[in-house]
């Protein structure tokens, strides 16, 4: 017979194995996805230099966008700065689902983190360069103007502005308003070149993973590991979201609605196609500084497809646990929303040609809290106050 002792050691046993085997197994990597994650940095990237942009990566430009970004003045009614819609503290949006200027605007405000080097601008793509991205809102009349006039006029009014012209740009501000306009647009673009987000958590994970440093491996969350090979398995996120600032910078429809209003749709890329085509501040029209006008290149060969309707641009995914609410609308309004829309994803409402990479994920309560904890890992933690 067994003694006392020897029974409570056995149910000491007994009750260890369950626990043992709800013990999630430890999370491993095929090499595919391996390299998928060795794709996804290395962070931060080497700084941006733009060649159209002639004052691009200069002190005195970037000092000088970095005032244009905050000043009112440079708005019609005196009141709304670029700082209005992308605000330093809030990873440089607003925390609304759509944009409110001098009027409602039909999209989220985007952070502008990260924003240089992309080839395109704007959800849709309207520009293919970031100085034209930062002209657009000073004379769109739902977000701060009416033309450039009154940027031009500002610039040569304001006593402080003008001084600061002169510095960056080696003359007064010339008659032509639309030349001043520009230029303010470039020392816009020259400062936002240089906001970049700090390295993250995943960061440090997919160094480790480099080098492979399996203790320092370690201190990545489990839940997050594993939610990182949904993101580079099954999940196929990095269909899209792939390289150090997660975005093929392409566009895709994934099935958000993109009614405005009952009757009022938002085509998307489509109608982006349609502006670049119409603008004089691409890289193929005057306002290009770099004398090869080799940038230009995906601008001459873009054309327009059916399939462009309804599609947006892949968002880069870096700070995304700070940039809520998220989609072009600003439909979804946390990270757990968005990862359940990959999840159950509607594929009937998968327009035009359809997204044949999309499939629903099925994910249970479990999958959907690993995707998200993977997520927010693309963040760095907040300092403590
Ligand atoms: C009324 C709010 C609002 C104001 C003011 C505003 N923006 Fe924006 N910004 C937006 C919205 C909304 C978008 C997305 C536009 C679109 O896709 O059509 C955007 C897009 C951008 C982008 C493109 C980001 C990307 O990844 O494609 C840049 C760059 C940008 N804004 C810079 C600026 C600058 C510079 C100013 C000031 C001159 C400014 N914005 C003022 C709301 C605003
Ligand atoms: C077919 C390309 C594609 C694939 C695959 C894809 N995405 Fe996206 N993703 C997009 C596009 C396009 C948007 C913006 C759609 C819109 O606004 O209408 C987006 C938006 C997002 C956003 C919101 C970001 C923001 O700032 O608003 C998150 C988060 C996201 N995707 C995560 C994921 C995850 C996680 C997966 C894998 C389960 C995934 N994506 C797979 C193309 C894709």
């Amino acid at each position: 017979m067994a003694s006392a002792r020897q029974l409570a050691a056995i149910a000491l046993v007994a009750a260890a194995v369950p626990a043992i085997a709800q013990a999630p197994p430890p999370v491993t990597f095929t090499d595919a996805e391996v390299r998928r994650i060795l794709s996804l940095g290395p962070w931060p990237p080497p700084p941006v230099v733009d060649p159209s942009n002639r004052v691009s990566g200069k002190a005195e430009a970037i000092a000088f966008g970095t005032r244009l970004f905050a000043d009112p003045r440079l708005s019609t009614n005196g009141a709304i700065a670029c700082t209005t819609c992308h605000q330093p503290g809030r990873a440089f949006t607003d925390g609304l689902p759509r944009a409110q200027g001098l009027a409602r605007v039909d999209r989220n405000t985007p952070t502008v983190n990260d924003v240089g080097g992309q080839r395109w601008y704007g959800w849709d793509g309207a520009h293919d360069n970031l100085w034209a991205q930062s002209l657009r809102p000073l004379v769109d009349p739902r977000e701060m103007g009416d033309g450039v006039a009154h940027v031009a006029a500002a610039v040569r009014t304001h006593g402080d502005l003008r001084e600061r012209y002169v510095a960056v740009f080696g003359r007064p501000p010339p008659a032509d308003d639309e030349v001043v306009a520009v230029d303010v647009a470039k020392a816009l673009a020259a400062y936002q070149e240089v906001l970049a987000t700090p390295r993250t958590p995943f960061d440090d994970f997919r160094d480790a993973l480099a080098r492979g440093d399996a203790a320092a491996m370690a201190r990545y969350p489990q839940a997050a590991q594993r939610g990182l090979k949904t993101f580079v398995g099954a999940g196929n996120c990095t269909a899209c979201h792939l390289g150090p600032r997660f975005t093929n910078g392409e566009f895709h429809d994934i099935g958000i609605p993109f009614f405005v209003e009952p009757g009022r749709v938002d085509p998307g890329r489509h109608a982006g196609i349609r502006r670049l085509g119409a603008s004089r501040h691409t890289l193929t029209g005057p306002f290009n500084d770099d004398p090869v006008r080799a940038p230009g290149t995906s601008t001459r060969h873009v054309s327009l497809e059916h399939r462009n309707y309804g599609e947006f641009k892949v968002p880069g995914l870096r700070n995304v646990a700070r940039t809520a609410p998220y989609m072009h609308n600003g439909s979804l309004a946390t990270l757990r929303d968005v990862v359940r829309h990959y999840s159950d994803l509607p594929e009937d409402r998968l327009h035009a040609d359809g997204e044949r990479i999309l499939k629903p994920l099925g994910l249970d309560r479990y999958g959907i809290d690993d995707l998200v904890a993977f997520l927010e890992t693309l963040s760095a933690p907040l300092p403590r106050p």
